[in-house]
Parts: structure tokens; C-alpha cells; sequence
């Protein structure tokens, strides 16, 4: 039987991306289909050389856009958007949407002009991060810190495991220890992996930072991609969740990404290597 409803492919480097199909699931109509791609084989994306990271990028996409036919593809990853999304918009005739840091929105709320940016070390460094800066928030002192630990605190964090406190504190003090840091009244989240230390990061920051996540704006942005543009009639099938490498504990994902309506993860078979 055909079927009209949307589908969205989500891709990122682990399970960071999981926080925006949370959000897609409450803001997109129920029969959106919604595919996820995890490139947990080359994970962290923070501490990949970028040359590699765009070819990687760019052949991964280019089969599984091939194969699960989406409506809009979303590049649930800041790392990934950062440096791929000009060369995959001028690849495929596929709309993307990206997660990119809310230097925009952080420089609308802070009222001390001084905000932090938490991101992986790849984003932190990259251009695309300051010319944000220059085009929104070049009144404001903008405190970055690139950290390697957050986004595997992050993937443990999401199957269960219960995260030191003070490995927490460590990377926030990049912050909040920095000099102006404690003028900082506004944190954004530059990797989607955050979102699953969300509550830690509130707990143990000083009390009235302000912590801005983009999962809903990014949805909401995904939600009128696919408004414009009326999805294809296919068939239908079941959503995938993909990975292109076994994942340490596979059942407790399995369990972990059944609340988020994925029966199972399956791994590609032989996607791309991983060299
Ligand atoms: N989720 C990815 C991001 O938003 C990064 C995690 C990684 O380093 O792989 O940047």
C-alpha cells in the first residue's frame, strides 16, 4: 500500500543525535518515519582530522540516501555540520537540516554579553564557529571550550550509567573558570550528545546560567522543511536505526533506543570501511 507520511533520515556520530528524533517524535506528525544513521565506527567525530571526516561524510551519505529515499535529511551532529553541510547540500538535491552552536540565541538572551560554548574539540577550533560569532554575538565575549570527555560521558549517560559528578565539573571549569567565566550567564550546547547531560550540566553549574539546547528549534526546523516540500508516496517499512560498527553493549542500547521507538539497531553490513 503507499503511503505519503515523511521520512527524515538522522544521522550523527553516536547516539547524540537520538535527542533531536526525541524532539522530532513530539513535534512532527505520528506516521513520520524516522531513520537514524549512527557512524559509531569512526566515533568521536570531535577528534577526527576533517579531510577525513567530509570524504567519510560525504560516502556514507551518498549509499543510505541511496537506500532509505528521505524526504529531508538531518545532520543531527555539530561536528559534522560544521565542516559537511555546504559540500552535502551541493551534492545532493536532498534538503539537509544541521545542528550548528546557539551562538545566535545565546547572544539574544545573555544579559551580561558573556556566554560559553560547550563543543566538541573538532567544532571549537573550526572557522564556521567564529564567523558565527562575528555575525551574531560580536558584542559579546563568546568562552568556548572544546572537551574530549563529554561525548563518551554522553553515550554512557544515555545507556544508564551513572556519570561522576566530577568528571563533569572538569570540563565545566573550562568555562566557569576561564577568565570572565564568571560573568557567563547563558551556556549553548554545541554537540547534540550534551543533551543527555543536560540535567548534570544544570546541577552543577552556578545557579541561574541559562543552558540552550537547539533539539526543538532544530524539529521545528525539520517540521517546515518538510511542510514545504509534500513527502513522496512509497511504500512503507519499518524505521531503521543503523550503526556501522557493533556498539559496546548492544542490549543495553537495544533497550535504551526502544523508549525512542526503535525496535533494534541493526549494523550496516560493510557500509564504508572505517580506515
Ligand atoms: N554529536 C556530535 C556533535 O554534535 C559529536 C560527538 C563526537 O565527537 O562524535 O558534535
Amino acid at each position: 500500500m503507499n503511503h505519503s507520511a515523511g521520512r527524515v533520515l538522522a544521522f550523527d556520530s553516536g547516539i547524540g543525535g537520538l535527542g533531536v528524533v526525541r524532539a522530532l517524535r513530539d513535534t512532527l506528525p505520528s506516521d513520520t518515519h524516522i531513520d537514524y544513521l549512527a557512524d559509531n565506527a569512526l566515533f568521536p567525530y570531535g577528534e577526527q582530522d576533517d579531510a577525513r571526516l567530509i570524504a567519510r561524510i560525504i560516502a556514507l551519505l551518498d549509499a543510505q540516501i541511496a537506500r532509505l529515499q528521505p524526504d529531508v535529511v538531518l545532520i543531527a551532529c555539530n561536528t559534522a555540520s560544521t565542516i559537511a553541510l555546504d559540500p552535502l547540500r551541493a551534492r545532493f538535491g536532498t534538503p539537509f537540516v544541521g545542528c550548528v552552536p546557539p551562538v545566535r540565541w545565546a547572544a539574544r538572551v545573555s544579559r551580561s554579553r558573556v556566554f560559553g560554548v560547550l563543543a566538541t574539540r573538532g567544532t571549537a577550533r573550526r572557522p564556521y564557529l567564529r564567523a558565527l560569532q562575528e555575525a551574531y554575538a560580536s558584542d559579546c565575549e563568546m568562552i568556548v571550550h572544546g572537551a574530549r570527555a563529554l561525548a563518551d560521558l554522553a553515550e554512557r549517560a544515555f545507556l544508564g550509567q551513572r556519570i561522576e559528578d566530577a568528571a563533569i565539573l572538569d570540563e565545566l571549569a573550562h568555562l566557569f573558570s576561564a577568565p570572565s567565566g564568571e560573568r557567563i550567564d547563558t551556556v549553548g550546547l554545541g554537540c547534540t550528545h550534551y543533551t543527555f547531560l543536560a540535567e548534570a550540566f544544570a546541577r552543577l553549574s552556578p545557579p541561574d546560567v541559562a543552558w540552550l539546547d537547539p533539539a526543538l528549534p532544530v524539529a521545528q526546523q525539520v517540521r517546515r522543511v518538510l511542510e514545504d516540500r509534500p513527502p513522496a508516496k512509497r511504500a512503507m517499512r519499518a524505521e531503521e536505526m543503523c550503526l556501522t560498527a557493533p556498539p559496546p553493549d548492544r542490549e543495553a542500547l537495544d533497550r535504551a533506543v526502544n523508549r525512542l521507538g526503535y525496535e533494534r539497531v541493526a549494523i550496516l553490513d560493510g557500509a564504508v570501511s572505517a580506515s
